[in-house]
C-alpha cells in the first residue's frame, strides 16, 4: 500500500483500538481535556436516527436528517468566562470522511446551532462543528445580552472561534489526525463571524465563505431602524405592505431591461422618483400619498453624519417586493413590525445603552452611533480591511451578495472589498478575495434573480455540485488546486412569489467587477446567452 493510501485509510474512519467498537471510540471523546469546556455527550447516532425534538409537518430538514449516515455527536459546554455558556456541537462521521472539517454559522443573533448546516456537511463526508454563540433564544432576540458583556464577545466573536479550536481537537482525537483542510461558510451575521475568522483568527480556516456580511453592524443597525422607525414613526408616514408591489411595478417599469425575469441586472443604474406615483384622486394601493412617497424617497437615501459623511447605503431599487423584500424587513405588516426593528431596537437597548426603555423615535444617527461605536464596536463589528495574515497563511475568501437583498446592502460589501484592495493592492487582493454580487437575489438567497449557486454546500446532484456551479465547490477547489472562480452557474425560477411555479433559468454570476451581460442572442433563459463582462 502506498503512504498515500495508508493515509487516507486512516482517515477514513475513526482512530480505534483493534478491540474498539467506533462507539466505543466516540464514547471516549467524552474524557477529552479542552480549556473550560465540559463534554456532556459523546455517542453515536445510528444512520438516519437523529431526533432533534418535535418538528411541524412543514420541516423538510427531517428528510435531510433520515438520510445521515451513523456520524459520533459531541455535545459541549464552553465556558472561557464565568459568565459565558457556548454550546458546541461537532459531528464526525463513523466512515468516509473526506479529511475536511466546516465549520457552521449563525443568522441574526443566532442562540441556536445550525443543525441543517451540519447535516449537509456530514452528508458530503466532512466533520463540521456549529455554536449557538453563548445563548439560547431566536435569532431576533437579544435581551439575553442586557449587562452581560461577555457574552456579548462571545457572540461578536469568541463563541465561532472556540467553536472552532474545540473541533479540531475532537477531530484530532477522533481520528488521530488534523483535518487537511478547514471551511467555513456562512451568510448574513453568519457572513459577519466569516469575516471576523479572517482579520482576527486567519489560522482558523482555510477557505471562507461570507454570504452578505452583517459586517458594519454598529452602522447596518443605525440604518435599520433609521428606516424602520423613525423614517416611518408616524401613522402618515408609515408605508403600508400592501403599497409595495405599486412602487416594484413602477420601478421595474421604469428601468427593467432584457433580463429573463422581474430583477434589475445592476440597480445601481435605476433612478426612480416616487413622486410619480402620487395618489390623483382618492388614496388607494395604487398610488402613494405626499407623506408616503417622501417615506420612499428617505428609504432610497444613503444615510449621513450631520457633517456629510456616509455611514450607510440606502435600499437599491428593484429589491422591494415580497416577505424577504421591503414588507418582511423594512415596512411589516404595521409599524415597527419590520424584522430589521427588531434587530435595531434590540441593538441599541441591549447591547449599546443596556436599556430596554431606549427608544428609536429619538433616534440620532451623530450621538448614537457614536454612543454605538464606543460601546460595541470592538466586540461586534468586522471591519478590519487588513487581512495580509489570512492571506499569508494561502486563505481564500469568497464574499457573495444579492442585489435585491433589502437587510444588509450589497454596496456596503462592495465597500469592504474595494477597503481590502486599498489595503493590500488590488492584485494581490485577486489572488485569495473574490466577491460575487448576485443579480435579482434578496437576503442570502431566495428572490426573482438566480439565487441557487450552491451557497448552502452541497445539493447532492451531481450536476450542480461541480465547481462551474457551486459555490462551495470552487471556494474548496481553490484553496486545494489553486483554480481561482471567475464565475459560477447559478439557477432561479421567474415566479416571483419564490415558490418555484415558473420556468427555471439559469445564467452566470461573475467575479466582481465583471457582471453577466446577455450576449444580444440565444435564449435568456440559459446561461450560455451572457458573459461575465467588466461593467464598473
Ligand atoms: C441576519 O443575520 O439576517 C441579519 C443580522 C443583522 C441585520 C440584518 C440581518
Amino acid at each position: 500500500m502506498s503512504a498515500l493510501l495508508i493515509m487516507s485509510a486512516s482517515l477514513a474512519s475513526p482512530a480505534q483500538s483493534p478491540q474498539q467498537s467506533p462507539q466505543a471510540a466516540c464514547a471516549t471523546l467524552a474524557a477529552l481535556n479542552f480549556a473550560h469546556t465540559q463534554i456532556q455527550q459523546a455517542a453515536v447516532v445510528e444512520t438516519g436516527a437523529l431526533n432533534l425534538g418535535p418538528y411541524s409537518a412543514e420541516d423538510h430538514t427531517q428528510d435531510l436528517y433520515k438520510k445521515l449516515p451513523a456520524f459520533c455527536r459531541v455535545v459541549a459546554l464552553s465556558h472561557p468566562t464565568p459568565d459565558s455558556d457556548i454550546k458546541i456541537e461537532v459531528w464526525l462521521p463513523l466512515s468516509g470522511w473526506n479529511g475536511k472539517f466546516m465549520g457552521q454559522g449563525n443568522g441574526g443573533f443566532a442562540g441556536s446551532i445550525g443543525y441543517q448546516g451540519l447535516a449537509i456537511a456530514i452528508l458530503a463526508g466532512f466533520a463540521s462543528g456549529g455554536t449557538d454563540t453563548g445563548h439560547t433564544g431566536s435569532a431576533t432576540e437579544s435581551a439575553w445580552a442586557l449587562h452581560h458583556p461577555e457574552k456579548i464577545i462571545d457572540f461578536g466573536y469568541r463563541g465561532v472561534h472556540t467553536m472552532t479550536e474545540f473541533s479540531k481537537a475532537v477531530l484530532q482525537a477522533f481520528y488521530s489526525s488534523a483535518p487537511q483542510h478547514t471551511y467555513f461558510s456562512s451568510c448574513s451575521d453568519g457572513g459577519r463571524e466569516a469575516l471576523m475568522e479572517a482579520q482576527r483568527f486567519p489560522a482558523d480556516y482555510d477557505g471562507i465563505l461570507a454570504g452578505a456580511p452583517a459586517y458594519n453592524w454598529s452602522s447596518l443597525l443605525s440604518r435599520a431602524g433609521a428606516l424602520g422607525y423613525q423614517v416611518q414613526s408616524t401613522a402618515d408616514a408609515y408605508l403600508p405592505a400592501a403599497k409595495v408591489p405599486t412602487i416594484n411595478q413602477a420601478v421595474l417599469a421604469a428601468c427593467h431591461k432584457d433580463e429573463p425575469a422581474d430583477f434589475l441586472a445592476d440597480p445601481r443604474t435605476c433612478h426612480f422618483s416616487p413622486a410619480t406615483l402620487l395618489c390623483k384622486g382618492a388614496e388607494t394601493d395604487a398610488c402613494l400619498t405626499p407623506a408616503q412617497a417622501h417615506t420612499v424617497d428617505a428609504l432610497y437615501a444613503d444615510l449621513h453624519l450631520k457633517n456629510g459623511k456616509l455611514i450607510y447605503h440606502g435600499m437599491l431599487p428593484g429589491g422591494e417586493l415580497g416577505g424577504n423584500g421591503w414588507p418582511g424587513w423594512i415596512t411589516g405588516e404595521k409599524p415597527g413590525a419590520g424584522e430589521g426593528n427588531a434587530y435595531a431596537q434590540g441593538y441599541f437597548r441591549n447591547m449599546v445603552y443596556s436599556n430596554p426603555q431606549w427608544d428609536f423615535k429619538d433616534f440620532n444617527i451623530d450621538r448614537d452611533l457614536q454612543a454605538a461605536t464606543a460601546n460595541t464596536a470592538a466586540q461586534l463589528n468586522a471591519v478590519d480591511p487588513d487581512l495580509r495574515p489570512f492571506k499569508a497563511r494561502g486563505g481564500k475568501l469568497i464574499l457573495y451578495h444579492g442585489w435585491n437583498d433589502p437587510a444588509i446592502s450589497p454596496l456596503a460589501t462592495i465597500d469592504y472589498l474595494e477597503s481590502v484592495q486599498a489595503t493590500v493592492g488590488p492584485q494581490e487582493a485577486a489572488s485569495f478575495v473574490r466577491l460575487f454580487v448576485v443579480p435579482g437575489m434578496q437576503h442570502c438567497g431566495g428572490g426573482p434573480g438566480p439565487n441557487a449557486f450552491g451557497q448552502w454546500g452541497p445539493t447532492f446532484n451531481p450536476a450542480l455540485d461541480d465547481a462551474a456551479h457551486n459555490i462551495t465547490t470552487a471556494l474548496i477547489d481553490w484553496v486545494e488546486k489553486g483554480t481561482a472562480p471567475e464565475q459560477v452557474i447559478a439557477r432561479g425560477n421567474t415566479d416571483p412569489t419564490g415558490n418555484g411555479k415558473g420556468a427555471d433559468f439559469a445564467q452566470p454570476i461573475c467575479a466582481w467587477p465583471k457582471a453577466a451581460v446577455y450576449k444580444g442572442a440565444g435564449d435568456p433563459k440559459t446561461a450560455a446567452s451572457y458573459t461575465c463582462t467588466a461593467t464598473k
